[in-house]
């Protein structure tokens, strides 16, 4: 076994661009409300006008920089809503343009349609809201954001702050090897075994191919295969597939962590499932924050260690995708920085471990 320290510019005050982050649920934010969200160490205002739009701006006003999320909304008579800063009334349309400027008699001559504030691309879709954080201000995405392909509500979310940056909060959720430590609980607890997983990579990411999980709590829904993607910057998927009763079932969960500064990143997890499988309502219910609420505890655990800068060690083949984690975000960085395209770099591969 060869220890093998973390990928250099790997640190997590390193955010990459030209990505979709996931900041809130659609449902946490009603119409006519704005509110702030760090974002990347970046303060986004994000608000939804009366037409049930959402926007993203950057929160500080350019006049003189107070938080536009502490102005308010404005409906602007049927025509395109606007925001409106608290301190000298400056309104901003959804796309960051300066529409009026109160004190302004006319006589100025000042084109105010050339005062801008940073526009961010949003999506609204799943029940997630989905931010783009370009490298290059005013860029158009590249991508779409990831979604779970699914036709049926979400039935079940949860969102705990971990005290770490992304990239220990990313790790920590992937890493194979602390399952019989950090979630020591008897419905997931299983004596030590040898585990063989196949992995294949992704465009932005890789997959832990579809494979019988060996957690006891799997057992409620019967004989099912379940896939674990992971892809750039932060999002997990999970894709349980089975049979119950005679009817074929796909319950599908997304973890992302969104990175909120260097040192704070929410990480938020959503479950799909059609609604004849509510019955396992009460164990997402009863389980699920308590698992999440593990691997924070860990972190929080980890930050001790962590601040004094010490040198860390990854092994095969359990801390191969934490990896493949740094050697995909390096790649990804480096695509952005140079303009070129994005190749990466995990090869398909079969990985054992004893948990
Ligand atoms: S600071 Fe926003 S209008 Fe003056
Ligand atoms: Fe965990």
């Amino acid at each position: 076994m060869v220890g093998i320290a973390t990928a250099p510019g790997t640190e997590s005050g390193q955010f990459l661009r030209d990505l979709w982050y996931m900041p809130a649920l659609a449902s946490s934010l009603r119409s006519g409300e704005m509110r702030r969200e760090m974002l990347l160490g970046e303060p986004v205002v994000l608000g939804r006008l009366k037409s049930g739009e959402v926007f993203a701006l950057r929160d500080i006003c350019p006049h003189r920089g107070v938080p536009l999320s502490a102005g308010r909304i404005l409906d602007e008579n049927g025509a395109e809503g606007s925001v409106e800063c608290s301190y000298h009334g400056w309104r901003f349309k959804r796309d960051g343009a300066c529409s009026k400027i109160p004190s302004l008699t006319g006589e100025e001559g000042l084109d105010i349609e050339k005062i801008r504030v940073r526009a961010y691309p949003v999506r609204e879709q799943d029940g997630l809201i989905w931010v783009y954080m370009a490298a290059r201000p005013g860029e158009a995405p590249k991508s779409e954001p990831p979604r779970p392909g699914v036709s049926h509500p979400m039935r079940w979310t949860e969102t705990q702050r971990f005290l770490c940056g992304i990239d220990h909060a990313v790790i920590g959720l992937m890493d194979p090897a602390h399952g019989p430590y950090v979630h020591a609980h008897w419905w997931w607890k299983k004596k030590p075994q040898v585990k063989e997983k196949h992995y294949a990579p992704l465009p932005n990411g890789f997959v832990m191919t579809a494979h019988r999980p060996s957690k006891p709590v799997y057992s409620v829904l019967g004989d099912v295969t379940t896939e674990i993607t992971f892809e750039l910057p932060s999002t997990r998927f999970e894709i349980i597939q089975g049979q119950l009763f005679g009817a074929a079932f796909r319950i599908v969960g997304m973890t992302v962590c969104t990175p909120r500064d260097a040192e704070n990143t929410d990480v938020i997890q959503v479950f799909w499932w059609p609604g004849w499988l509510n019955f396992i309502y009460p164990f997402f219910w009863a389980l699920g924050p308590t698992f999440i609420g593990d691997d924070r505890k860990i972190v929080e655990l980890q930050r001790e260690g962590l601040k004094f800068n010490p040198n860390l060690m990854l092994i095969q083949d359990s801390d191969q995708p934490a990896i493949w984690y740094h050697r995909v975000k390096k790649a990804w960085a480096e695509s952005v920085e140079n303009g070129t395209e994005f190749v990466n770099p995990v090869q398909e591969r079969t990985l054992r471990w004893k948990s």
